[in-house]
């Protein structure tokens, strides 16, 4: 039997990747290399595919007979949040049409445990010290977080339609390399923003400081994309584990976050600190959309899942730096 991991030539799905296969696992990787890059999955098969794309469907179910498919673990989608905000409707096509093609295969072809990337943007600007899952209702703010919301809703009817076992992760602020060859490759998120802007010898910016926080700046949780991986693994074992799976995980979304807010001014701190450069920034306007404070409780993903993150900020921060000084752009 194998795996079969969408959008596995991502910054995320890689990880998975490569983990999955540190431990044996057969993987075959579905991208449509928009964004992602072959030479991140290794030996596993790669299948060029557009999961979105007229016709998606049947290929994405023939795939899954010929490699004997049992679980799909699921990244493909546009995540940029202004992006979605100015193409509603193609965010739309992208990520619900994407994944109703991916349900239609996985139906077609007996497929029945999925994995889901959901997101801390289901949330919307929620006014809470720890946001947890039962206690916090969703309320996305815009059509990137609203995909993603219509995304676990869907895992939840095919759930009662045809039994889908499935969990929903929802991400918070991820960061990091797992190796030097897999960091974050594009500069959409504050840790590479600010390496690229040091990379062009310009200084980092803070998007507002004056919010209600202790340092003015806006509080994240950041989560190392190992640790992110892992809770992959964590769930993956749980869903196919007929007895451990109908005790929690089937049709669940788990918050993934350590429960610890860190500031933007904190980030930058220790950019400086794993670097060595200067890293005094320009303060500028606050960012539309953007929540004072996002910070996960763990507590439901430690409880069913037993999974913890074992990194904190300066380990996230110094892979992210040996990841970007391994590439293209090494700064000094
Ligand atoms: N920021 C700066 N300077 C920069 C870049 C970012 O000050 O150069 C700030 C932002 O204003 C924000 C914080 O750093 O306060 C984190 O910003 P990111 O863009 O890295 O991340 P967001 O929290 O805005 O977004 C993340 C995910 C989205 C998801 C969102 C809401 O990247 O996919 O959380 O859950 F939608």
């Amino acid at each position: 039997m194998s795996i079969l991991v969408v959008g596995g030539a991502g910054y995320i799905g890689a990880h998975v990747v490569r983990l999955l296969q540190q431990r044996g696992e057969e993987v075959v990787v579905a991208d449509d290399l928009s964004t992602g890059q072959a030479a991140r999955v290794g030996d596993a098969l790669l299948i060029e595919v557009d999961i979105a794309a007229p016709g998606a469907a049947e290929s994405l179910e023939t795939a899954m007979r010929e490699h004997a498919v049992d679980s799909v673990i699921h990244f493909a989608a546009k995540k940029q949040v202004g992006e979605s905000v100015l193409r509603p409707a193609w965010y739309y096509q992208q990520n619900v049409g994407g994944l109703a093609n991916l349900l239609t295969a996985m139906e077609a072809a007996k497929v029945g445990t999925m994995i889901f990337s959901s997101s801390a943007a289901v949330y919307g600007m929620p006014d809470v010290e720890l946001i947890t899952e039962d206690g916090t209702e969703p309320r996305p703010i815009n059509p990137y977080g609203q995909t993603k919301l219509i995304g676990e809703w869907m895992m939840a009817a095919s759930e009662r339609a045809w039994g889908l076992r499935w969990s929903a992760l929802r991400y918070f602020n991820v960061a990091g390399a797992g190796w030097p060859d897999l960091g974050d490759p594009a500069v959409l998120n504050l840790v590479p923003m600010v390496l690229d802007r040091l990379a062009r010898g310009e200084r980092p910016r803070i998007f507002g400081e004056d919010y209600p926080t202790p340092d003015g700046s806006c509080i994240r949780d950041y989560i190392h994309v190992l640790d992110l991986a892992q809770a992959h693994l964590a769930a993956l074992d749980e869903l196919r584990d007929p007895v451990l799976a109908e005790e929690g995980a089937v049709g669940q979304a788990f918050n993934v976050g350590t429960g610890v807010g860190i500031s933007v001014k904190e980030v930058i701190e220790e950019i400086g600190a794993a670097s060595g450069l200067d890293v005094t920034a320009e303060i500028e306007p606050r960012r539309a959309g953007d929540p004072p404070r996002l910070v996960a409780s763990p507590e439901k993903i430690g409880d069913v899942l037993r999974w913890k993150a074992e990194h904190g900020l300066s380990d996230i921060i110094r892979s992210a730096w040996e990841a970007w000084q391994a590439g293209p752009r090494r700064i000094g």
